[in-house]
């Protein structure tokens, strides 16, 4: 194996609770350790397609533990292997249905690296990001994985760091909102991210004594919805909290789509079906319904305790992996272990998904809460 000298760290996809504390730690470890040399590359992979590395000392990660985002910035549109072409005005190249082109230009990357004498690179990313880091260590990188995503819906892993802030934000917005559905008798529904996975809706609902958790893996039917509301005003429960995925399936099996990003390696952007199950819920109990969407209050600020821990453990792991030459693999949480898995088993299996008749939905069930099923 060649010797290791000199490492770069990308954080690719949406920002999350815990990039710069895995940054620290990956640098921290780096540096004292091992002696190596870091870098970081820009802007995600948008960066690594222009060359865009910038070198990190001690002194750059030394105070960057509680900041939320990325001191590397990120880009959740650029997957190199399918890249939308451009002509000399910047204008897409469109084929004669009106639909992008694309070409390959990940070479372009890897010889940026090259160049640069990169010998090992550390792709901070969630389900497509790391979908690239699998394809460039095909093309012979060494690549070290390392999963992020508040969504917590990556493969081979118990939890990927960022979940534990986003979920405490998520059931912080059900605490709050409980205040107004008390004094007003209202129904209160709260629209929680996780794109196609409701973990987060359903680990905030518990939390959050929501009434009513709808989530991706469960189709609702709102009427059945309607009737629980109705039952506990009926036993004297004036109001109700209802925690929504933005992902959340009625019977029809649609989601409701907030926009379309044409240049986007994953162009649906969801939102909207917290207002659509307000204003249902109102019509079909009479009681007054508002809805709340949580959105990228979820992603921001500072880490947990819970994540910093996490994320410090997994940039040693990484750094640690490395050094044993364990490329192709990604740092995994499996129990209260720090293992590593390979990442062509992390891509080739589908994303992670809530179990409908798992341990947590039977836990909310228990307590009451209906899922419209
Ligand atoms: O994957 C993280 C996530 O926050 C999802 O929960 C959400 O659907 C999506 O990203 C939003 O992406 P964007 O920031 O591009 O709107």
């Amino acid at each position: 194996m060649k010797e290791i000298k000199k490492i770069a760290i990308l954080t690719a996809g949406g920002d999350c609770p815990g990039l710069n504390p895995v940054i620290r730690a990956v640098t921290k470890t780096a540096i004292t350790k091992y002696g190596l040399e870091v870098y970081g590359v820009r802007h995600g992979y948008f960066g690594l397609y222009h060359g865009d590395f910038i070198k990190l000392g001690l002194e750059d990660v030394e105070e960057i533990i509680t900041r939320g985002g990325t001191i590397l910035y990120s880009s959740n549109k650029d997957n190199l292997f399918q890249y939308p072409v451009k002509d000399e005005n910047g204008e897409f190249v469109r084929d004669e249905n009106g639909k992008l082109t694309y070409e390959d230009v990940s070479d372009v990357a890897v010889k940026h690296l090259d160049d640069a004498g990169i010998d090992a690179l550390f792709i901070l990313g969630g389900d497509g990001s790391l979908t690239s880091a699998r394809d460039f260590s095909r093309k012979g990188v060494n690549v070290i994985g390392i999963p992020k995503t508040i969504d917590n819906d990556l493969a081979h892993t118990d939890y990927t760091f960022g979940f534990d802030t986003a979920i405490s934000v998520a059931t912080d917005g059900l605490d709050r909102v409980r205040t107004t559905g008390m004094s007003h008798h209202r129904i209160m529904v709260v629209e929680i991210m996780g794109r196609s996975a409701g973990w987060m809706t359903l680990h905030a609902g518990i939390a959050g004594a929501a009434d009513a958790i709808l989530i991706p893996e469960i189709p609702y039917d709102i009427e059945k919805v309607a009737e629980k509301i109705k039952a506990d005003k009926a036993n004297g429960k004036e109001f109700s909290i209802v925690a929504v995925s933005e992902g959340a399936k009625s019977l029809d099996g649609k989601q409701v789509v907030l926009k379309v990003i044409e240049d986007s390696a994953d162009s649906i952007r969801l939102g909207g079906v917290g207002a659509l199950v307000a204003d249902q819920l109102e019509k079909l109990t009479g009681s007054e319904a508002r809805a709340t969407t949580l959105g990228h209050i979820q992603r921001g600020g500072t880490p947990s305790a819970h994540d910093r821990v996490l994320s410090s453990r997994y940039g040693y792991a990484a750094v640690e992996l490395c050094m044993r030459g364990g490329f192709g693999r990604m740092v995994s949480l499996q129990g209260d272990k720090i293992i590593d898995v390979s990442l062509e088993d992390v891509i080739g299996q589908k994303t992670k998904n809530v179990d409908p008749n798992g341990e947590l939905v039977s836990v909310a069930k228990a307590m009451g809460v209906c899922f419209g099923d």
